[in-house]
């Protein structure tokens, strides 16, 4: 071990001018980095701005496509879409998901068509189409798990059919990657991009989201904590993630973000695989709303992301991606 001791050593002396701690700076943040979530919606409006989430907006098609177009200009080349269903086409088995005609089906699609560079991120689960807002369906009162394997498996064939590059299966079924891996490749699918929310757990930083989609007040006080993990385990979050690169996942995630970085780094030290992270709902809104408020520098939210980095995290999906991107380029 080195000894390294004042005044031969003063780390100060690296820090002393801007371009000398960019010289020495050890992670950075990109436009490379950052995957927007959008919020989609069959509604006439373009854009509805979504109460508990300043600055984040629910977008029907046109202006889902406007939205891209200023991402795509801004740098941001990857977006994960998110429906909000009409509760009159919500069932108990989330009947609409398999609907081609249903908004996130037509959305890829219309990327697909005149985005075809851009990486499109679709979603796996079913709570957005589901009246009880779970992210399975329910048999005698429990999510019933290898009934929602079968769902699930036909939603991300739809999906990828209709455009996806990206499957991001969310629900937290047991061997759901698996059956949504044998399906894409025994129908030709051999490209398609599985990025597993491997560590998920089961967090109360989710409320702004489910309020955007809409599925909070079919869910009520019911938890998800029989499917997604409690948030007092690590170890468990290896041993997820170890099942879902054996089952076929090409990148893996981890949900939360900030409060969860010790997963992150666990995770991308174990696997040294490709790793997310997603720097939810309740997370962005804590940090908007006090930027807002003017009790934090807006600083605070490129802090927050370039520590998901220094954690190991390749990619973040963030709501603010677009408004860091300004700030990036500028
Ligand atoms: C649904 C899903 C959720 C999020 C992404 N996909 C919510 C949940 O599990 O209840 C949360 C994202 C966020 O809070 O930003 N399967």
């Amino acid at each position: 071990m080195i000894k390294r001791t004042y005044p031969r050593s003063r780390l100060r002396r690296t820090r002393a001018k801007g371009y000398l701690r960019d010289l020495i700076a050890e992670n950075y943040l990109s436009t490379n980095d950052l995957i927007q979530p959008i919020f989609i919606a069959d509604q006439s409006e373009a854009k509805v701005e979504i109460p508990s989430m300043p600055g984040i907006y629910r977008h029907n098609l046109e202006s889902l496509y406007i939205e891209t177009e200023e991402l795509v200009n801004r740098g941001i080349k990857s977006v994960a879409i998110f429906p909000a269903i009409d509760s009159s086409k919500k069932d108990q088995k989330g009947s609409y998901a398999f609907d081609d005609k249903n908004i996130v089906c037509m959305a890829l699609r219309g990327l697909a068509d005149k985005f075809p560079e851009v990486i499109k991120i679709a979603d796996v689960a079913l709570d957005p189409f589901t009246d009880h807002g779970h992210d399975g369906v329910l048999l005698d009162g429990k999510v019933d798990n290898d009934q929602t394997l079968e769902l699930l498996q036909d939603q991300a064939l739809l999906l990828t059919q209709s455009g996806a590059d990206v499957l991001a299966p969310s629900d937290m079924m047991d061997g759901r990657v698996r059956v949504i891996r044998d399906a894409l490749e025994s129908n030709g699918f051999v490209d398609t991009v599985i990025l597993s929310y491997a560590a998920k757990y089961a967090s109360s930083f989710y409320g702004p989201f489910r309020e955007a989609v809409g599925s909070s007040a079919n869910l009520g006080k019911a938890s998800k904590k029989t499917y997604q993990m409690n948030f007092a385990n690590l170890d468990e979050a290896l041993h997820e993630t170890a099942m879902d690169i054996e089952e076929g996942a090409d990148i893996v995630m981890v949900k939360p973000g900030t409060a969860y970085l010790d997963v992150v780094h666990a995770i991308k030290s174990e696997f040294k695989i490709p790793t997310f992270v997603y720097q939810v709902s309740g997370e962005y809104s804590m940090l908007k709303l006090s930027i807002e408020k003017g009790w934090l520098d807006k600083d605070v939210m490129l802090e927050s992301l370039l520590c998901c980095k220094r954690a190991g995290a390749d990619a973040i999906l963030t709501y603010a991606a677009k408004q860091i991107a300004s700030e990036l380029n500028s």
